[in-house]
């Protein structure tokens, strides 16, 4: 189950380069929709490929002949993804001149986010978008010793974060990467001590660049951690991306459903410096529709909880 998403994202891919060569050569096949999997009408969010030059309106069309009415489409329009919402004027207008916008293939949501799929793993928390002050997963466990930092105490995460964490490490050490956690969840009050802490040694406007204010840390979900390993002397530096772990770590991390929150160059969406160590597990679905979109997961989610409102 676990490299469903990757193996959905190849096939859609593979469809992807076949159609493309296939427009060189052939004549135009007949505008159609591929789905994978069924599409969703109630929750969740539908991965479709597209074949030919299929207008939006013909996807749209097929989409409802499956029971499904969008809500948010996302498209590949010049090798990038937009995303549009049915309430946008340009959803039905202006984006979507019928039949002048050929998608290779769609992201598209049938439901709202609160019949998201995996909702419980999708919270937006930024910057903008704080937890409760007395928020705390129901479902703590602590990690086994061998996966984290010893001296640290112990690390704990949400007992489904664990168990993928744990397959994830696993899978890195029989490559030979020795991954550990250094930290995992944080309640409201340790990200007192921890955002007091940078500004204390950076002061307040370096400190906001690399931690979260108290409340605004994704490390109170429960779904996060911070890995390293020896080569950055088992601490959290932008170097442990380019480390032999860190990129077994950006190629399958996906696989066992965790991404990147603060990818490197990004900033100003994400309002972070680049943090490779720094995982949030959203499950194998979200992560391979985040790695097909190549969106951020602020962009992503913020999608996700717009098109719900
Ligand atoms: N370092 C990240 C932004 C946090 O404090 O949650
Ligand atoms: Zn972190």
């Amino acid at each position: 189950m676990r490299r469903l998403g990757s193996v959905t994202l190849g096939l859609v891919l593979s469809l992807l380069v076949l159609t493309s060569a296939a427009a060189q050569v052939a004549p135009q096949p007949a505008p159609e929709a591929v789905f994978f999997g069924s599409v969703p009408t109630r929750g969740g969010v539908a991965l479709v490929a597209v074949t030919g030059e299929t207008p939006v309106t013909v996807l749209l069309d097929a989409l409802r002949d499956e029971g499904c009415e969008p809500e948010l489409l996302a498209v590949t329009i010049g090798g990038r993804f937009r995303l549009y919402s049915p309430d946008a004027p340009a959803f039905a207008n202006r984006e979507f001149p019928d039949p002048l916008v050929p998608p290779r293939a769609a992201i598209v949501s049938c439901s709202p986010a609160s019949q998201v799929r995996d909702a419980h793993l999708v919270q937006l928390v930024t910057k903008d978008h704080a937890l409760p002050a007395d928020f705390v997963p129901e479902d703590l466990v602590a990690l086994p010793e061998q996966w984290t930092l010893p001296g640290l105490g112990s690390e704990r995460l949400t007992a489904e974060a664990a168990a993928a964490l744990e397959e994830m490490l696993q899978a890195a050490s029989d490559a030979g990467h020795e991954i550990v956690v250094r930290s995992a969840y944080r309640s409201y009050e340790e990200q007192v001590y921890t955002y007091q802490y940078w500004v204390d040694i950076l002061g307040a406007t370096e400190a906001d660049r690399r931690s979260a204010r108290p409340g605004h840390s994704e490390h109170q979900l429960g779904t996060v951690v911070d890995l390293t390993n020896a080569e950055v002397g088992w601490d959290l530096l932008p170097e442990f991306g380019d480390t032999p772990g860190g990129q077994w770590l950006k190629e399958h991390a996906a696989e066992y459903g965790f991404v990147e929150s603060y990818p490197e160059g990004a900033e100003a969406i994400t309002g972070y410096l680049y943090e490779p160590w720094h995982l949030r597990y959203v499950g194998t679905y979200h992560a391979s529709l985040l790695e097909f979109t190549g969106l951020t997961l602020t962009e992503y989610l913020g999608q996700l909880q717009s098109s719900s409102n």
